[in-house]
């Protein structure tokens, strides 16, 4: 199956029947997700994959009651840095340095080029770039869980800061940004698996752009 099929088999699982994801096609997702690529490397995030039943069931209470939190196999939760400091931002260049063999020193100038932008847009801004970052890894973790057949909720319906106090996150310096049950859909009882996959038009959706196009709609402004 090529992405685009599997992008088109996936859907937003309402409802699973608590069936086992297989530990290769757990990593694989969490591979993939590894794999995306962040803003200047940092990736300022982390998952937390949760089977623990008793845990599982608190976290339903702090998502709306979604069945999916229960009925998945393994629940992933994204957290992000709550804000950029320099030491971890240090400590990840220094971990690329090492891993390619070069001076610690070798990206110094761009690292404090970065460390001085950062600073002048403060905490609230930080911690909102860092959540942006999480959701690429997230986004991969879905076409990887397509891909192996493993169906996926995308979740926003839940208290972070229940969920932050819940996990220990608060005070560790991670905010939980977005979670994703995996599982499978429960065939009979899931009122979405045989709804059409609606999205906007293709026209309403890509525009083609020229260089007159754009000047031609900053004049009409
Ligand atoms: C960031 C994000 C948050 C979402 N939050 C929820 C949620 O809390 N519960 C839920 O059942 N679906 C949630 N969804 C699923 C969307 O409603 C769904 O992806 C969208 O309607 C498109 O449908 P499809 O994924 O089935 O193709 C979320 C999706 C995204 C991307």
């Amino acid at each position: 199956m090529s992405l685009i099929e599997n992008l088109e088999w996936r859907y937003a699982t309402k409802k699973m029947n608590g069936a086992k994801v297989p530990q290769e096609k757990l990593d694989y997702i969490l591979e993939a997700a590894r794999l995306a690529p962040s803003s200047s490397g940092l990736q300022p995030y982390k998952i937390i994959v949760i089977s623990d039943r008793v845990l599982l069931e608190k976290i339903k209470v702090i998502a709306n009651n979604q069945s999916q939190i229960t009925d998945c196999s393994h629940l992933l939760v994204f957290a992000a840095w709550d804000q950029y400091t320099r030491e971890r931002v240090s400590k990840v260049f220094n971990y690329i340095m090492h891993e390619r063999s070069l001076p610690p020193t070798a990206m110094s100038d761009y690292k404090e080029s970065i460390l001085n932008l950062y600073a002048t847009e403060g905490k609230e801004w930080e911690a909102h770039h860092a959540a942006k970052q999480s959701y690429i890894s997230f986004a991969m973790a879905i076409a990887a869980a397509a891909e192996q057949k493993v169906d996926a909720t995308p979740m926003e319906g839940f208290d972070s800061t229940a969920m932050d106090e819940l996990l220990q996150l608060k005070g560790c310096g991670y905010k939980s940004t977005v979670i994703l049950p995996l599982g499978y859909r429960d065939e009979d009882e899931d009122w979405l698996l045989n709804m059409k996959k609606v999205r906007a038009p293709k026209p309403d959706f890509i525009t083609e752009m020229t260089l007159a196009d754009a000047v031609n709609l900053t004049d009409a402004r």
